[in-house]
């Protein structure tokens, strides 16, 4: 069976207030910068306890929460109730597996530095969205190494966000562009966290 890396974590993540104020950070950003409709249906991937789908919610209809962490989607359900759309759960390895699903759009918070090969995961992600369907992905500006206390699980220090263009470019996403979404403070760094915005 795969370990669950997040298993510790889950109880308390969204005890963070730094966590909760990064992923309001980030959908207020994408609230600004993306047409979201109520008939939507999207993707958080690697929503975890739901942070980011939560403040989502109630702009679309339904979120598809896909995640690996049993112990991170347990939290997400718990809460499913207060969320102001409908939701679906969905454990699953992306970098692994293909899901038979259509989405209107993909949203996505301090997830892709958990996956390898960037380049497969955005050939998954153009692959389940429709026509003119929108990626709209936060994550890490290039780091040191010490954002993680514990950097299992971490193949990525953050992106160079030309590469990460190059990337969503060369895979067939047009109109690519990012902003910055937030700044985080640790005692002994700071770090800048970018949302990447794309269209198929
Ligand atoms: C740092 S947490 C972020 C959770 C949430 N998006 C947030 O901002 O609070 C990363 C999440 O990505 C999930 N994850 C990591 N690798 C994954 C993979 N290969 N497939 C699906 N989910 C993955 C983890 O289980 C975890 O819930």
């Amino acid at each position: 069976m795969a370990v669950d890396l997040f298993e510790k974590k889950s109880k308390s993540w969204d005890m963070k207030s730094n966590r909760v104020q990064n992923a309001k950070s980030i959908a207020e950003l994408i609230i600004e910068n993306i047409d979201l409709k109520k008939e939507m249906k999207l993707m958080d991937f690697g929503a975890g306890t739901g942070l980011l789908s939560y403040f989502i919610a109630p702009h679309v209809d339904t979120i598809v929460a896909v995640d690996n962490s049993p112990s991170m989607l347990e939290k997400f359900r718990e809460k499913s109730s207060e969320f102001a759309c409908k939701t679906e759960v969905l454990e699953v390895d992306l970098s692994t597996t293909d899901i038979e699903h259509n989405f209107d759009g993909i949203i996505s918070s301090m997830t892709i530095h958990h996956l390898q090969e960037t380049k497969k995961l955005f050939e998954r992600f153009y692959d389940m969205l429709e026509v003119d369907g929108f990626i709209a992905i936060a994550d890490l500006d290039s780091e040191d190494g010490s954002f993680h206390s514990d950097n299992r699980g971490v193949f990525h220090f953050g992106f160079e966000r030309e590469a990460l263009e190059d990337i969503a470019k060369e895979v067939g996403f047009k109109n690519i562009s990012f902003r910055l979404a937030n700044e985080i403070n640790k005692p002994y760094n700071n770090f800048t966290v970018f949302l990447l915005l794309a269209q198929k």
